[in-house]
């Protein structure tokens, strides 16, 4: 079992400086204007525009608080950073209300919505008060929600936690988990949508 670093908090900056000094080198054949001081503003659209592109699933990240009351939002951030041992991230704004309570909680669920699931997704995403009115949820054997109906459900222990610009990356090591059948929720170009699979004739080389 790998130590638990509940509060351990990375800086970027102490990845930098970690980095060793073949990391920093420009890739071959990079031309100067690569350097980082000749760099293109990018502008907050257009990220956001071509971020809009790459389709994901939604998530529903949750959690007690301090006072033992259950906290969540919506993420579509989520993804898979290893196998042994088992990590997922997630990035949460550090100007979300959520963002103190995941520094000072302990363990979260990351719940993965099916497709009938929008209206819980619009909920967590909200700033309502009680996000939690009228959704069905049983507590994780930690205690964190576990959403009824999600395609699944990972629980995490904080394991690393890095500041990254206006986001931490919240890095979990999944300690138990559960699945069902059914279909993800997906989102893309800034809406809610379905997956599609493509047909057998199509789909292996395409
Ligand atoms: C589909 C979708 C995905 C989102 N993904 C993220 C995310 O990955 N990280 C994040 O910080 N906020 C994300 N948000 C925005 C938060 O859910 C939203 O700011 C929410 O109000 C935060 O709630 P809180 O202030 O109670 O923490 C997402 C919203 C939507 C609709």
């Amino acid at each position: 079992m790998l130590p638990v670093h509940a509060t351990d908090e990375t800086t970027m900056l102490d990845f930098l400086l970690d980095a060793r000094a073949d990391d920093r080198a420009a890739p071959c054949g990079s031309p100067a204007s690569a350097a980082p001081g000749a760099m293109t503003r990018i502008e907050p659209a257009q990220f956001r525009n071509a971020l809009a592109q790459y389709a994901t699933g939604v998530t529903v990240v949750t959690t007690l608080d301090c006072d033992g009351s259950p906290r969540g939002f919506t993420a579509n951030s989520f993804t898979s950073v290893s196998l042994d041992p088992p990590l997922v991230l997630v990035c949460v704004s550090r100007r979300v209300n959520s963002y103190p309570v995941l520094t000072q909680s302990g363990d979260f669920v990351v719940n993965i919505l099916a497709q009938g699931q929008r209206a819980l997704s619009q909920q967590f995403a909200s700033k309502a008060s009680d996000k939690f009115a009228g959704v069905a949820w049983t507590p994780s054997a930690t205690g964190a929600p576990i959403l009824d109906g999600a395609l699944a459900w990972l629980e995490c222990r904080p394991w690393r936690r890095v500041t990254a610009g206006d986001h931490a990356v919240l890095i979990g090591e999944v300690i138990d988990l559960g699945s069902n059948p059914g279909e993800p929720l997906a989102y893309f170009g800034s809406a809610y949508g379905t997956l599609a699979p493509l047909d057998d004739a199509g789909s292996a080389q395409d």
